[in-house]
């Protein structure tokens, strides 16, 4: 993971917490109604791959286990993993791209009812993604990968030479060379590895996105209604397909690129074609980025316009990310593949406690007011989501008392429960030490550092395929 060069250390401070009375008077525990979303507290966990599913993306009785903890801590509502809309294999990433998937996700939706109690609103997110290979090794990348071509040729002068010369001569040459003589996509898939961009419109499945996802879409959001879902979350953030669309470095020539009005054409009409299936009762909204955090990307000003389309379109809420890109993404080691949050883009959306001035906390909350601000001076109520380094009361309530968002999202378990009991001293703050993230790069089951060695012993538990964590967290017990 990127770190900012300052490398200057922080340490969460929390502060005082609240009593039960002046917690439960707070603004967090406020309900709030807009549209389809009705939230029994202003709070929300928001989407985070455990990697728990099976290979072939069914839900496991670890992902169950997984959901129904954080629901016992009843946030106002929870946002399951990015779930692939496609059918097509994606490891151990929930799916929900075929019906045969409607009875694993129903039966998450009774365990987290019930362990919530009913106060949970349960949300999954939507996700699709273009394809991304390993880092190759060379030899193989030239001897099988490398279309050969003229440029190829005219570079090493060898008109007359067979393919197989050629591949064996690219081969032994350096980097250095190998810069001038590939083109700079090839030498990129040399040296990353292979990964397909919104842009190759060259290829046919890629030049009829705009055709293929809104029905991609809509499907998967009709399985999440019949499986009893309460919404969906459309992914428009980070690495994946919507946000390349959304960002001011698609310049696509088929209308669904360049201006801002173009870039947002296919994030409007995925949206359009999921509210004809599920109607209007069924919430549905999009995570976005308020800022892309890479060179020529999307600032708040693109935002902001992307903001007042969804909320015009009739979205239920928006929520708020930042950065996450493969653009800047950190190479990989042979073998292994790009991830999005290794690049300075990755750490504005999961920051860690060594970072710069600025510090790892809110680093998207001012983005995100701006954002908020847009909506409303359109005239619009449309919720607005923030996440990102939330750790103590004080600013949670500082950030719904002064407009910056309406809910206030924290992937971590009991903090909300605690918090509203008056037991906030229990709570075991995060220390952004990005252990978790580490793990989701390595496609390992996530955990958490503060709990997953705790009371290994315990009987009837899970633990990790390397038999070190347990996959779930101890149950709290208040004193
Ligand atoms: C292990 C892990 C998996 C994540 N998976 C997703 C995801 O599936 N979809 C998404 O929108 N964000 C994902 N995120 C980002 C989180 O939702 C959240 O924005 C980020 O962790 C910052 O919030 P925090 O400071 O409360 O941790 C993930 C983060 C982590 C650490
Ligand atoms: S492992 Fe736990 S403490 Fe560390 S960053 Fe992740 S959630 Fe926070």
């Amino acid at each position: 993971m990127w770190k900012p060069p300052e490398r200057i250390r922080y340490r969460t401070q929390p502060g005082e917490w609240p009593s039960a009375a002046v917690a439960g008077a707070s603004k967090l525990f406020v309900p709030l109604d807009y549209q389809a979303l009705s939230l029994s507290a202003r709070t929300w966990v928001p989407a985070m791959v455990p990697w728990r599913a099976t290979e072939s993306g069914f839900v496991t009785p670890d992902n169950l286990d997984w959901y129904e903890r954080f629901a016992y801590g009843q946030p106002g509502a929870l946002v399951v993993e990015a779930t692939g809309i496609r059918d097509t294999a994606s490891g151990p990433l929930l799916r929900i791209s075929d019906d045969r998937f409607i009875p694993g996700l129903q039966t998450l939706v009774e365990r987290v009812r019930a362990a919530s109690n009913g106060q949970t609103r349960l949300l999954i997110q939507l996700i699709d993604f273009l394809t991304v290979r390993r880092r190759p090794e060379p030899e193989k990348f030239f001897a099988r990968h490398l279309k050969i071509t003229d440029r190829h040729r005219d570079a090493l002068q060898a008109d007359d030479w067979s393919e197989d010369r050629i591949r064996k001569a690219l081969t032994d040459l350096e980097l250095e060379e190998l810069k001038t003589i590939l083109s700079p996509r090839e030498f990129d898939s040399l040296c990353f590895g292979y990964r397909e961009r919104i842009t190759d419109t060259h290829m046919a499945h890629i030049a009829d996105l705009p055709e293929s996802l809104p029905t991609l879409f809509a499907d998967a959001a009709r399985r999440a209604q019949t499986a009893g879902f309460d919404g969906v979350e459309l992914h428009y953030a980070h690495a994946y397909t919507m946000a390349s669309f959304l960002s001011a470095t698609n310049n696509r020539q088929d209308g669904y690129g360049g201006p801002i009005e173009n870039r947002i054409r296919l994030p409007l009409e995925v949206y359009t074609a999921v509210r004809k299936v599920v109607g209007k009762n069924f919430v549905v909204g999009c995570r976005f980025l308020t800022e892309d955090c890479i060179e020529n990307g999307s600032s708040t000003d693109d935002s902001s316009f992307f903001a007042q389309q969804f909320a015009t379109a009739g979205m239920d809420f928006v929520s708020t990310s930042r950065g996450g890109k493969f653009d800047d993404a950190k190479q990989p080691i042979i073998g292994d593949a790009v991830y999005p949050y290794t690049g300075p883009s990755g750490y504005e959306c999961i920051p860690g406690y060594l970072s710069d001035a600025f510090g790892p906390f809110g680093r998207n909350f001012a983005a995100t007011a701006k954002v908020r601000t847009a909506i409303r001076s359109i005239g619009f109520d449309t919720p607005v989501v923030v996440t990102g380094g939330i750790h103590d009361f004080q600013q949670a309530q500082t950030l719904l008392e002064s407009g910056t968002a309406d809910v206030i999202g924290l992937a971590r378990h009991d903090w909300f429960f605690k918090l509203r009991t008056g037991r906030g001293d229990e709570i075991r703050v995060c220390e952004y030490t990005n252990y978790c993230e580490g793990l989701d790069r390595k496609h390992k089951q996530v955990t958490c550092q503060l709990w997953d060695r705790t009371d290994l012993d315990e009987p009837g538990i899970t633990r990790s395929r390397d038999n070190r964590r347990r996959l779930v967290a101890p149950q709290w017990q208040s004193d």
